[in-house]
């Protein structure tokens, strides 16, 4: 018939053809679909979605009543427009909001198997299938979803459905990797393109709880495993919070805040208006990223999206930053909460700016530490593309070429492992040192000296290191006691820091004393005498190193009670520099004494025998201001080096020993009364 008229009307005018064709295909193709009437109810049937279902949950007042419905042909199910099914096993009376709730007996069919009919019961009175069986037609369809013939129910009950996406039976009581590994494969099956908020929460706060409650169990796995667990978590959640991206004209975002994580999802259509997205801000970071700029490389639908997750310290567990592999040996530790960018739904992903993702520290940072801002490809955490902007002590800006994982991760060198030789020689050298540095004090002290030595400095230089060196002893044999008292531990630190200081003021005072013995000592007029006298002296040596102290306490207040109690690193200059000073001007000194004394000798009418004295004092002195300067020098070079550190350890703990050597056994006098003092203890010993 249509060709007929086709014919009939060749010479028409051509508008009238056109229309007539149109006529003529519409009735061919309702032809088509008389002759066909019946087509795959894979791809005929009627969707079945909230409020629909969801109405039901709510109705407390009246039951639910499938009866009532008119049912003509193949349902699919859907909550939340998730993917949902008829239960295949018995479930509890009353719930799906009726009284008696159905659900087929028999389980669900492959595809397969076809369509396949199976037995509908009701649980009612602890009976699972009350309302005896009245069949229906299910048939599974490729996509992993399920179509129901649905037919009324013959008493006032209804059908349940349950979301396809729900852990497993018995993940709730006792949940395994198997749970976590079903409920990520379940949402890697999920082929919806946009899902409901409400639905997205749902499923995300389901997979973080399934994955805190295995991450016990998760402790022993292989690193690869763990990495490969963060890397399905991930992508689960990227494929989520991906379905939340709706098409827009101008712009629209979406966020939201769950236990395990922060998501921020901002969209850009064609008609946006903004010059710059705003910055997306989560907790503990915020991203900036020129969407804008990137919509508009997308030449076709000129719109962009990006999807901001910010994970909480679980995701850390997983994606550990023992992941990130560097030359060094270093420890690692997570600075930042790990988080997500992508670009969902986005067709050219080519960035047109470098991202900048501002991260708040979530640990302490440690100066000494180095940070490094890295990006997780699929196995490792890894620098490339990624570089440290700025950085303060509590926020970082990473800068990036490229989108995926990030965190901030910081390496700090890892303290050597306690050696327990090191310590007993550390423990001995100390002891032997004190042991001296008393002998010393004691000779200092009680032996009757010729007229004109001065042993003041001496004397003084001797009680500073004594204490210095016996609470430094005193504070690591109870290192770990007084690391707790974190104001004690700042009080002995500030001690140590102003008994070490105060040898050194008094090593200087020595200098100075020498120097002007040298110079001359018969010149000095009884006036300099008595400005030289002790109180004035012990007012220098102990007031010196009380002021550096107190500067060092206001200029930088917590730069005492490091670990072992002592300075902290970034505040060592407080001890070094004073140090550093003293010793350059003792240096100084002890270049224009040894001028002078040069220059004496030239003089004939010299007496040489004072002179040779004073030879000998000088290098004494001299020998004192190197053994007892050049260790701290020598630990300035340590970093390390284990050999270093003994040597350092051996000379700074024999500092009395050295003083003992060099002003008590090196002595005549001080000898010869030794002799006397030991002839007498042997005499009372033989008396008795
Ligand atoms: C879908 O199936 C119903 C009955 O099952 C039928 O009436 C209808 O014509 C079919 N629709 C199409 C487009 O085939
Ligand atoms: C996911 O889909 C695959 C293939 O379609 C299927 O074999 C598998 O059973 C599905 N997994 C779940 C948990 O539904
Ligand atoms: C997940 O755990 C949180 C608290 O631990 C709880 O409030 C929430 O209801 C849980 N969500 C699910 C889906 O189990
Ligand atoms: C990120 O910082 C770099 C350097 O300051 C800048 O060139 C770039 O434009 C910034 N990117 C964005 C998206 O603001
Ligand atoms: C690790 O080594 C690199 C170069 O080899 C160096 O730049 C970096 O500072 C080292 N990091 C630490 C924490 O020692
Ligand atoms: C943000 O960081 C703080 C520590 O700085 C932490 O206590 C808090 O849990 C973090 N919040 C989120 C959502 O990550
Ligand atoms: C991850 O980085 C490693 C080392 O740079 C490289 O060998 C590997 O191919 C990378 N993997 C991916 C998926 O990019
Ligand atoms: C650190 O940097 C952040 C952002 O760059 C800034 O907001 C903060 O005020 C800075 N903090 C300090 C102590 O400088």
């Amino acid at each position: 018939m249509a060709s007929s008229f086709h014919k009939g009307f060749i010479r028409a005018p051509t508008i009238f053809f056109v229309m007539l064709y149109v006529v003529t295909s519409i009735r061919q193709q309702e032809t088509i679909t008389v002759a066909y009437p019946s087509l795959d109810p894979c791809s005929n049937y009627t969707v079945l979605d909230e409020p629909w279902r969801a109405s039901r949950n709510q109705s407390s007042v009246y039951y639910m009543c499938d009866g009532c419905v008119t049912w003509s042909g193949w349902y699919r199910l859907f909550i939340n427009s998730l993917n949902a099914q008829i239960p295949d096993t018995c479930i509890v009376q009353y719930s799906c909001g009726t009284d008696i709730p159905l659900w087929i007996r028999g389980g669900h069919p492959r595809v397969q198997d076809g369509v396949v009919t199976r037995d509908v019961c009701g649980h009612w009175n602890n009976d699972c299938c009350y309302n005896g069986s009245y069949p229906i037609k299910v048939k599974a369809c490729p996509g992993n979803y399920y179509v129901y013939e649905l037919i009324s129910p013959t008493k006032c009950s209804a059908y349940c459905a349950v979301k396809n996406i729900t852990l497993p039976e018995g993940c709730t009581e006792q949940t395994t990797l198997k749970c976590l590994q079903n409920l990520l494969e379940q949402i890697e099956n999920i082929t919806a393109q946009e899902l409901p908020v409400n639905t997205v929460v749902d499923i995300l706060n389901t997979v973080f709880n399934t994955t805190e409650k295995i991450l016990e169990s998760l402790s022993t796995a292989s690193p690869a495993e763990l990495a490969s667990y963060g890397n399905r978590v991930l992508k689960a959640s990227e494929k989520l919070i991906s379905t939340l991206v709706k098409p827009t004209a101008t712009n629209d975002s979406v966020s939201f805040t769950l236990a395990a994580l922060d998501v921020e999802v901002f969209m850009v259509g064609p008609n946006v208006t903004l010059e710059k997205i705003p910055q997306l801000e989560t907790t503990n970071s915020s991203v900036d990223i020129d969407l804008i700029g990137i919509a508009k490389n997308n030449n076709k639908t000129r719109s962009a999206a990006v999807a901001f997750m910010s994970y909480v310290t679980m995701m850390e567990k997983l994606l550990k930053p023992d992941f990130f592999k560097t030359l060094n040996n270093t420890i690692k530790t997570m600075m930042s909460t790990v988080i997500s960018a992508t670009l969902p739904k986005t067709t050219n992903t080519t960035l047109t700016k470098p991202v900048n993702f501002t991260f708040r520290h979530i640990r302490e940072f440690d100066p000494s530490g180095s940070l490094s801002c890295v990006y997780w490809n699929i196995s490792e955490w890894i620098v490339d593309g990624c570089s440290v902007l700025k950085t303060n002590s509590s926020y970082t800006v990473c800068s990036c070429v490229h989108l995926s994982t990030f965190a901030l991760i910081m390496q700090t060198s890892r303290p050597r492992e306690s050696d327990p030789l090191l310590e007993l020689l550390n423990l001995v050298c100390v002891i032997v040192g004190l042991v001296f540095f008393s002998l010393a004090l004691l000779t200092f002290a009680l032996c009757q000296w010729s007229p004109g030595v001065n042993n003041e400095a001496r004397i003084n230089i001797c009680i500073s290191l004594l204490l210095a060196h016996l609470l430094f002893l005193l504070t690591q044999q109870f290192l770990s006691l007084i690391r707790r008292q974190q104001v004690l531990c700042a009080v002995i630190s500030g001690l140590l820091h102003f008994l070490f200081l105060s040898g050194f003021v008094w090593m200087f005072i020595e200098g100075v004393l020498l120097f002007i013995c040298v110079k001359n000592l018969s010149q000095i007029s009884s006036k300099k005498r008595k400005v030289l006298s002790t109180g004035f002296l012990c007012v220098i040596g102990y007031v010196v190193a009380l002021v550096v102290v107190c500067v060092s306490v206001g200029l930088v207040p917590d730069g005492y009670g490091s670990e072992h109690c002592w300075i902290k690193l970034d505040n060592v200059w407080s001890f070094l520099g004073p140090v550093c000073v003293i010793l350059a001007l003792n240096m100084i000194l002890f270049v224009c004494i040894i001028i002078w004394l040069n220059l004496s000798l030239t003089k004939l009418n010299a007496d040489v025998s004072q002179l040779k004295k004073n030879k000998v004092m000088v290098f004494k002195t001299l020998a004192q201001f190197v053994v007892l300067g050049c260790p701290w020098i020598l630990g300035f070079f340590i970093n390390g080096s284990k050999e270093l550190e003994i040597i350092f350890l051996i000379l700074n703990s024999q500092q009395g020993t050295f003083i003992f050597l060099i002003y008590c056994v090196l002595n005549n006098e001080v000898r010869q009364q030794y002799r006397k003092f030991f002839r007498c203890l042997c005499c009372g010993h033989k008396k008795d």
